[in-house]
């Protein structure tokens, strides 16, 4: 097998159109691997396409062409072996109301043939911070716990691969972190994680690949750092000791005044060096009581990727 966890190769779906809809091409031809034992982050705008990637990685959907690889399995070929390896947090809850959490996971262990001595009920349920509610109701059970249950349900085979549809979206903070601490643990222990977001800070603070996406399309796929290096624009911060009159001027740099007084140099690191910078501070007679720099995020790869 390959490293890694996922390949896919000419990816498309275009869903029919009904009620006088047109079709819709949500996937135009994706090609990606997800390298084991990562966290990978999907990342792109709402309606870019990345339930529809994941669902179909789940088996939830059908796609129009293409092949999907997990795990070494090519979807088509052992539908059964490659849906084993992978457990899916959807993006929807779609849990069973009459359903204890236990119950839930003792069925989802039975759609996938876990034998009842390898099952880890009482496990997730702590894990997930259920253990107290494993005999109530779905039902009654509050948004963030059901929510924790989902992510219980994808993990009952064990599987290699956990994949996470929007996983925080509109979660509370408390949920948000105890979804990061079993995400980093489960990592830590080798499972490799996929995650769609449409969170930049999320997907820089938990990723280290990522793949953007947008209209059905792959714009992007590096490490996370090399994402945000790719992006060299920068900017200096100027706090001049007295009040500026004459703006420097240089070819490449771009000034502006800022609202509190300080002047805001911005350049591109390959054309521009940052002596270059200072020095035309200094010939507009600055003198500088204090310098920093800002450098680009991933927002700044993300919005210079996804303008349309
Ligand atoms: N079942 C469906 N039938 C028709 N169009 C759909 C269906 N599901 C999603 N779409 C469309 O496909 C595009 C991608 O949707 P989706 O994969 O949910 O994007 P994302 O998860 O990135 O927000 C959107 O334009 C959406 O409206
Ligand atoms: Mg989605």
């Amino acid at each position: 097998m390959s490293s890694n966890a996922i390949e896919i190769r000419g990816l498309r779906k275009t869903y029919r159109g009904s009620k006088g809809q047109p079709e819709k091409q949500a996937l135009k031809g994706i090609d990606l691997d997800i390298p084991q034992g990562s966290v990978f982050g999907l990342l792109g705008p709402n309606g870019a396409g990345k339930s529809t990637l994941i669902n179909i990685l789940a088996g939830l959907v059908v796609k129009t062409a293409g092949q999907v690889t997990i795990w070494g399995f090519d979807q088509d070929v052992n539908p059964r072996q490659s849906r084993a390896s992978i457990g899916v947090m959807p993006q929807e809850l779609n849990l069973d109301a009459f359903f204890t959490p236990r119950a839930a996971l003792d069925v989802q262990a039975g759609l996938y043939a876990v034998p009842k001595s390898q099952r880890r009920t009482d496990e997730i349920l702590k894990l997930i911070g259920l253990e107290d509610k494993a005999d109530a109701y779905a039902r009654t059970l509050s948004g963030g716990m059901r929510r924790r249950l989902l992510l219980g349900k994808a993990l009952v085979h064990a599987p290699h691969i956990l994949v996470l549809d929007e996983p925080t979206a509109g979660v509370d903070i408390e949920l948000r972190q105890m979804l990061w601490t079993n995400i980093r643990k489960l990592n830590d222990e080798g499972m490799t994680i996929i995650l769609t977001t449409h969170y930049l800070e999320e997907a820089e603070e938990m990723c280290d690949e990522i793949a953007i996406i947008n209209q059905g399309e792959v714009v992007a796929r590096d490490s996370k750092t090399n994402l945000v290096n790719r992006i060299d624009a920068k900017t200096m911060v100027i706090h001049a000791e007295e009040t500026v009159t004459t703006l420097p001027e240089a070819p490449g740099i771009t000034v502006e005044t800022r609202p509190d007084g300080a002047v805001a140099l911005s350049y591109h690191a390959h054309q521009t060096s940052a002596e270059q910078v200072l020095a035309a501070v200094r010939d507009a007679g600055i003198s500088i009581r204090d310098v920093k720099t800002e450098e680009a995020d991933l927002e700044d790869v993300f919005l210079e990727l996804t303008r349309s």
